[in-house]
């Protein structure tokens, strides 16, 4: 099975071939396409959708998209869907993540609430009025420095309690066993399973 996924960004791609092997994943640039999507959504589920949506338009072949972020609960939930713009003026160059991370903690300064999680919506197009969606999260506390070195985005600021390590302290296959991503990508395997055993 060949899915596109409307996104460019190496780590997901990364995340999404350790748990969906089998699958050939695509980018829109390994076919010569440019694909571009405004996320404006209110929800990672209306952005992930949207993104597998408007690739499926493009390539009509089964699309993948993925929307995730971090949701901080003595934020109100911010960043979440605005996660990869946080930090940044309208309109201007995003946010290195390091710089992102320090203003995030710099925010959170003295908050006695560190709870957060990370979200990640993943949406399967098969057709035009054909589609999946899975959406898991990773619970965690907001660290007050940055630990480690992995991962990517928000993994140094965020505490995994039970495994007493910060996401970017965790090696990839143990990233995947925890994740938000990795969790909706393994619910996204067994579908997919189910699909190709059931002729799709
Ligand atoms: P988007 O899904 O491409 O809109 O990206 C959301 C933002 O959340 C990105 O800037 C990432 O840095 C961040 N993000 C998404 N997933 C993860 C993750 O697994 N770890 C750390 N940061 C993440």
């Amino acid at each position: 099975m060949t899915i596109f996924l409307a996104s460019g960004n190496t780590h997901k791609l990364e995340e999404i071939h350790g748990v969906l092997p089998g699958v050939k994943v695509l980018t829109p640039a390994d076919a010569g396409l440019i694909f571009d999507f405004e996320e404006t959504g209110h929800t990672f589920l209306d952005n992930s959708m949207g993104k597998a949506i408007a690739l499926w338009r493009q390539v009509g072949l089964p699309t993948l998209a993925d929307d995730s972020g971090l949701c901080v609960d003595s934020l109100g939930g911010r960043p979440g869907v605005l996660s990869a713009r946080y930090g940044s003026e309208e309109g201007s160059p995003l946010l290195e993540s390091p710089k992102r991370n320090s203003r995030l903690l710099g925010e959170m300064s003295g908050m006695v609430n560190r709870s957060c999680r990370f979200v990640c919506c993943l949406s399967l197009v098969l057709g035009p009025d054909r589609a999946f969606s899975i959406q898991e999260t990773c619970e965690g506390l907001l660290l007050e420095v940055p630990r480690g070195s992995g991962g990517f985005g928000y993994d140094p600021v965020v505490y995994l309690p039970e495994l007493g390590k910060s996401v970017a302290e965790l090696t990839p296959a143990e990233k995947n066993l925890v994740s938000h991503r990795g969790k909706a990508l393994r619910r996204l395997r067994a579908i997919i399973a189910d699909l190709l055993e059931s002729g799709i």
